[in-house]
Order: structure tokens, then C-alpha cells, then sequence
């Protein structure tokens, strides 16, 4: 198989390309990207950013094109000379932070990027099944119309009946953020090729997704950002009142369900994935059961809520159970467990 991940020296990316360059030694990986994390995030000091791209060196099956990708020449180049079974598109800025303070940069990583990606296939020879990472936050504030009840640690569903939000939730008129339209319009696009130019693409809108070696920052990758503080002995700050729930979802679950699309025969689809409501979690909940696993106190307070944060996004993963046969298999405790467990033995990336 010859399989394109653009973003491979990110998290997800670099847990595609980790499993197929294990999985088999003949398939052919090519990585791009342009290592601009700590740059997208205006963090450049607090962690190694570039660790992952570094740590797949060890793949004599991997090769490695330090490229934009808003660079359309060099893509159309790349597809002109590979003919890709699969494109994981898993490249761009990641944080709703950084979006409100610069939305245009923003723009040109995500929708831009993502327009120039489909673009150079549209003018190939090739036909590759192309998966999108997209996110919850295309649905916005419209998930805060859901009726939740409060209680003393977390928010819940009111409706009993109501399994989360699935592909059908409603996705207009309401407040974004510039994130959460960069990441809905490249979700457009890649359904639009679809249906316009008959390309293979399918999107999976993300929850939490959270594992080792994902090199989170106050700004996003929250779950792993509050167990490097809870090892250093920091205060995390908590933004509202810490009882915003989400589902969150073990990495290596992630990619068995990436795994599974690939090895379907399934063509433009929408997927919510998550965890589920058996996965879903709040801060306080996150921070009562570090204290636990680490026996320590934690320090935290509280500060003012994040604009258009949602009090709850549990993902509808039932299309997913269905369709790709998938389920999660490592649940949130034993997740976080493993992920503290490697932070633990990192600590030291964590400057
Ligand atoms: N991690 C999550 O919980 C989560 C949840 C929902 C959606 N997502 C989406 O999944 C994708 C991957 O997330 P991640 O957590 O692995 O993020 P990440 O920041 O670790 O990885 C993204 C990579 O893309 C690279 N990149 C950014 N712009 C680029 C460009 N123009 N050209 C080439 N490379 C570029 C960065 O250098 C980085 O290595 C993102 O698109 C994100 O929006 C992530």
C-alpha cells in the first residue's frame, strides 16, 4: 500500500504512519509537514514539538517531505509521480485560541490547505480513498441548545433518550469560532469533491482524541496538558466552571477506526468519533481522578469560560459501531492511566 499522510509529524499523523509502517514493511509511507505546530500555537519554548517527526526516523519505510502543503505545486508534483492508495489529512492549526487571535492564518492552514490538498488529486490520474480529520466544533454553540442538567461535578444530558450528537446535529446559524469554520469549510470541500469530482472522501469529526506522545500545550491537547501539570507540581487553570464534559476517545482507537474505513468499502461518509457517553469525562472528574491515580493534591483554579466553549459534546458513535464495525476497546481510565504512565516516564520533554 502507498499511503500519504499530510501532518505526519503530529500526534495523529504520526500514529497512522507508526501502524502502517509496522503493519507491513512493503507498504511505502510518505509524511509531510511543515512543523509549524509550535509556530500555529505562538508556543515555541514549553515542549518538543517536533518530537514525533523525529521518533518515526526509525521507519525504513517512511519517507519524510518537509513541505507546506499550501505549497498546490509541490502537491500536484507529489500526485503526478505517487499514484496514493490512501491520503490521511490530518495537517493544520488546531487551536481555538489561536484562531480568535488569527483567523486568517487559521484559514490559510485548514481551508486553504485543505482546498489545495483535494485540488492536486482532482487534477490527477489517481483515485485515493482521502480521510479528513475534522472536529466537533463544526457544530459550534448549536450543541449548547441541547438541555443539560448540572450537577456537582459534570453536565449531563437531560433526555435519557438522547445518545450525543451524530452526523445529522445541526451545523448552521450559530457562533463558531474561526476554528471551528475553518475546520467546517474543509469539511464542505472534502464532501464537495465527492459529490462534484467523484474523489473517495470521508470524514471523521473528532471528540478528544488523546494519547502518549501528544505534545499538548494550555491551548489544545487540554486532557494531556493537565497531566504534565499534575507531574510538574503546576496549577492548572480551569476556564468556567469545569464541569464542560467531553468523550474523549484513546489514540490507538482512533486509528482502528481509520484503519477500518480504509479496509471497507465505504465511500464519502460523515463518521462522529469519540468515545462515547461510557468515555465522556469533565475537568473535575479528570482532576479528581489524577489525584487519585497519582495520590497527590492538585492545584487549580478558575477563570473566565473560553468564548463559544461547549458545555458538553458527547459524540453519537452509533453509525460508526454499524458501519465500520468498531467499538472502543481501551476505556478513559485505562487511557489515562497509559498516558500518565508515559508522561511520567517523558517528563522531561516538558520543559
Ligand atoms: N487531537 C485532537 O483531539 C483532535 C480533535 C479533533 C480534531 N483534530 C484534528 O486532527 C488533526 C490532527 O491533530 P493533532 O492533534 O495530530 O495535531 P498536531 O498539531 O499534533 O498535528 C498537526 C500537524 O500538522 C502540521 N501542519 C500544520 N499546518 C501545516 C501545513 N500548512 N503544511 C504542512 N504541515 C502542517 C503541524 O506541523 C503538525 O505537525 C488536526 O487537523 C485537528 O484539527 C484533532
Amino acid at each position: 500500500m502507498k499511503i500519504l499522510i499530510t501532518g505526519g509529524g503530529g500526534f495523529i499523523g504520526s500514529y497512522i504512519a507508526e501502524y502502517y509502517a509496522k503493519k507491513d514493511t512493503s507498504s511505502q509511507i510518505h509524511v509531510i509537514d511543515n512543523l509549524s505546530r509550535a509556530k500555529l500555537l505562538n508556543n515555541s519554548k514549553f515542549i518538543n514539538f517536533d518530537y514525533n517527526w523525529h521518533y518515526l526516523k526509525k521507519y525504513k519505510n517512511i519517507h519524510f517531505f518537509k513541505e507546506d502543503i499550501q505549497n498546490l505545486g509541490f502537491l500536484k508534483r507529489l500526485m503526478k509521480k505517487n499514484g496514493y492508495d490512501v491520503i490521511c489529512h490530518t495537517a493544520g492549526q488546531t487551536a481555538v485560541t489561536s484562531s480568535l487571535s488569527n483567523p486568517y492564518l487559521d484559514f490559510e492552514n485548514n481551508a486553504i490547505a485543505s482546498v489545495n490538498l483535494l485540488e492536486s488529486v482532482r487534477l490527477s490520474d489517481s483515485n485515493p480513498k482521502l480521510i479528513l480529520c475534522s472536529t466537533n466544533k463544526v457544530y459550534g454553540d448549536n450543541v449548547n441548545k441541547i438541555e443539560l442538567k448540572e450537577n456537582d461535578f459534570r453536565y449531563d444530558i437531560k433526555n435519557k433518550n438522547f445518545e450525543g450528537i451524530s452526523e445529522e446535529f445541526d451545523l448552521d446559524l450559530c457562533h463558531h469560532t474561526p476554528y471551528g469554520i475553518s475546520k467546517l469549510s474543509s469539511d464542505l470541500y472534502f464532501q464537495e469533491y465527492g459529490h462534484s469530482y467523484g474523489l473517495d472522501t470521508n470524514i471523521f469529526r473528532m471528540s478528544c482524541i488523546f494519547g502518549p506522545r501528544q505534545m499538548a500545550t494550555e491551548n489544545q491537547g487540554w486532557l494531556v496538558f493537565f497531566i504534565i501539570c499534575a507531574l510538574k507540581g503546576l496549577k492548572i487553570k480551569i476556564n468556567g466552571n469545569g464541569k464542560q464534559v467531553r468523550d474523549i476517545l484513546y489514540i490507538s482507537d482512533l486509528i482502528n477506526a481509520i484503519h477500518s474505513l480504509i479496509e471497507k468499502n465505504i465511500k464519502n461518509e460523515v463518521f462522529c468519533i469519540g468515545g462515547g457517553s461510557a468515555n465522556s469525562i469533565s475537568i473535575l472528574e479528570l482532576i479528581n481522578y489524577l489525584q487519585e491515580i497519582l495520590v497527590g493534591e492538585i492545584k487549580y483554579n478558575f477563570e473566565n469560560w473560553r468564548s463559544a466553549d461547549q458545555l458538553l459534546y458527547i459524540s453519537d458513535i452509533s453509525k460508526a459501531q454499524k458501519i465500520l464495525n468498531w467499538d472502543p476497546k481501551i476505556n478513559f481510565k485505562e487511557g489515562i492511566k497509559k498516558t500518565v504512565d508515559w508522561c511520567r516516564e517523558n517528563v522531561k520533554l516538558f520543559k
